[in-house]
């Protein structure tokens, strides 16, 4: 599973990257009042599929390394250890409810009118982005939950 912990902390780049550029992209679409461009249909998309990818491979993870049998071994011991509770509860679950809004705000552009596409890329791929990197286990999160900002090889 070292490959799989490799992809998933490498892709975070690919979605801090592509998710930077989409909430830039409506941004900059919003104030200039400019009409919905290929590089906001690109950010958009590549940020949505990078999230799935991260997705997949964060719950291979989280079934393959002990993460899922010490949730079955009591919900209790697991929330009083903060390094468990990261990274079987709140790492997992703030994760899926930004791929969510990721998902939902996807669609919610497409739908959208043109004047609308900027304004929900914003609001839905900003609040993602601000979960996203609030619960990435950077190196000046606590001893435990600190990972570095590239793997090890
Ligand atoms: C945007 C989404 C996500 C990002 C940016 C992200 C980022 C990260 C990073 C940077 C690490 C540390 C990797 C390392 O040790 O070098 C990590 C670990 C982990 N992530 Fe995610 N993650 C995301 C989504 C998810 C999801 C949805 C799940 C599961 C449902 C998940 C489960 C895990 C688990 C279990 C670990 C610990 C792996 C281990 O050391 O055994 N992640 N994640």
């Amino acid at each position: 599973m070292q490959s799989i912990l490799v992809f998933h902390s490498i892709i975070r780049w690919a979605i801090l990257f592509f998710g930077l550029w989409a909430v830039i992209n409506g941004t900059t679409g919003l104030l200039n009042k400019r009409s919905f461009s290929s590089n906001d249909k690109k950010s958009s998309l590549f940020f949505m599929i990078f999230c799935d990818l991260q997705l997949l491979f964060g719950l291979i993870l989280f079934f393959s390394n002990g993460w899922f049998n010490s949730m079955k071994a009591g919900m209790g011991a697991i929330m009083k250890n903060p390094i468990d509770r990261f990274f079987t509860v709140e790492h997992g679950f703030t994760m899926i409810l930004a791929w969510i809004l990721v998902h939902v705000g996807y669609s919610k552009v497409k739908k959208a009118t043109d004047e609308n596409k900027h304004k929900k890329m914003v609001v839905f791929f900003g609040i993602a982005l601000i979960l996203i990197l609030i619960s990435i286990p950077w190196p000046f999160r606590a001893d435990g939950i600190q990972r570095s900002l590239f793997p090890k090889f």
